[in-house]
């Protein structure tokens, strides 16, 4: 049970709190999303204030956080580095393991949604070979992730561009939470046994890094680059069919209708493009969802675009490599994954995870002498 989302698969809704998600994606940001998920409303203009302060506060890491960036290997997955820096922040945060004092538990709240674009942005700069660039608290929390992953080391002074910026807090918006998914699961199925939060985000972030689930916008890009052109799309439809390969971007567990944020991705996909000049990859995305739509083997099985279909080529236009877009997954989850984890906490009800197993083994039989 959950009081956090609400999904109605078939119907194609998806509401945090009760609020559609149309809504709070074109009404409010993301750190107010991040509110809504974790104290069940929609700040005030007061409360609104202090959450941000108290996340701004909390952005900067310690700086042996850089010495463990800097030992992995220059090419080392974006997220690799991230599950393991955010499982290393439990080692920094020896507070973090009073999971239930409600004071210590909202400290590591502000932290890990505070930390984690600047553990992502120190894991693209050291992927790049550039310098890392500190948090400038002055900067909301979106273009301030911006500036930390593209802004020139030599100048302190950098603006992101306000459409990008806000494309970008849009995609964090629908990327917040979507009730007891994979990655989710995993950040209650670890803190049913208490462990402090950031040992269990970081297992929430490798359940994320799967490609069945937030790997998936990396897979997107890969395939659609992968097809180049029009021509070949009905030989890919081919082998999905024929179960040769999956298409990544279609398909969920829960909708079996349009995802809802997959339409409002391609609104803001417009929006980007007029800045970045157009993406030639959608025109191939637009197709290969069209082909799909009308074939009988998807309509059969309810299989729609979902999140990771369109995200991808947004993340592309906006400059960044394919291999950060789980990274952009992680970062805006991260609010849900700790909502979910308080609410665990605050059930009564809630034991250690323990799933019953069927045995199928041998019954019992004897060694021989
Ligand atoms: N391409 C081809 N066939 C598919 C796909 C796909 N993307 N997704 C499902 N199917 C087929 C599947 O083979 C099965 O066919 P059959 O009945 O003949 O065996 C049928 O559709 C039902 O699929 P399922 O495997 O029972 O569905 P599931 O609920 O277990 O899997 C899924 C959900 C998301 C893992 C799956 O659809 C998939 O692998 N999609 C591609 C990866 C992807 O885009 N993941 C992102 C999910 S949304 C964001 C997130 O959660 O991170």
């Amino acid at each position: 049970m959950s009081k956090i989302t609400y999904i109605d698969g078939d119907a194609g809704i998806l509401r945090y709190r009760g609020y559609p998600i149309e809504e709070l994606a074109e009404k409010r940001n993301y750190l107010q999303i991040a509110y809504l998920l974790i104290h069940g409303e929609l700040p005030t203009k007061a409360e609104y204030d202090t959450w941000e302060h108290n996340i701004t506060f909390h952005t900067m890491v310690h700086e042996n956080v850089k010495k463990f960036m800097d030992g992995f290997h220059h090419d080392a997955h974006p997220m690799g580095m991230v599950v393991s820096t955010v499982a290393a922040l439990s080692t920094f945060y020896p507070d973090a393991k009073y999971i239930l004092d409600e004071k210590s538990r909202m400290l590591q709240t502000f932290r890990l949604i505070a930390k984690i674009p600047t553990l992502a942005a120190f894991a693209y700069r050291h992927s790049q070979g550039l310098a890392y660039v500190y948090p400038n608290n002055d900067l909301p929390y979106t273009a301030n992730f911006l500036a930390m992953m593209n802004r020139p080391s030599w100048t302190t002074s950098y603006e992101p561009d306000p459409v990008l910026t806000k494309a970008l807090d849009i995609l964090f918006v629908l990327h917040a939470d979507h009730e007891q998914n994979c990655s989710t699961s995993a950040m209650r199925t670890v803190g049913s046994s208490h462990a402090d939060p950031f040992s269990c985000a970081a297992a929430a972030v490798a359940a994320l890094y799967g490609p069945l689930h937030g790997g998936a916008n990396e897979e997107v890009l890969k395939m659609l680059e992968e097809i180049g052109s029009k021509e070949k799309i009905p030989e890919i439809i081919r082998q999905v069919k024929d179960g040769k390969r999956l298409l990544f971007g279609f398909g969920h567990r829960i909708y079996k209708n349009y995802d809802p944020r997959a339409k409002i991705i391609k609104k803001v996909a417009d929006q980007v493009f007029e800045v970045t000049g157009r993406n030639p990859l959608l025109d191939i995305a637009l197709e290969l969802e069209s082909v799909a739509l009308s074939d009988e083997y998807f309509i059969k099985r309810k299989l729609y675009p979902n999140v990771d279909f369109y995200s991808g080529i947004i993340y592309q236009a906006m400059g960044f490599p394919v291999d950060i877009f789980p990274v952009l997954f992680a970062i805006p989850r991260m609010s849900g994954w700790l909502a979910q984890w308080q609410e665990l906490l605050q059930d009564p009800e809630q034991k250690i995870s323990r799933p019953r197993q069927i045995y199928t083994g041998y019954p019992e039989r004897h060694v021989p002498s």
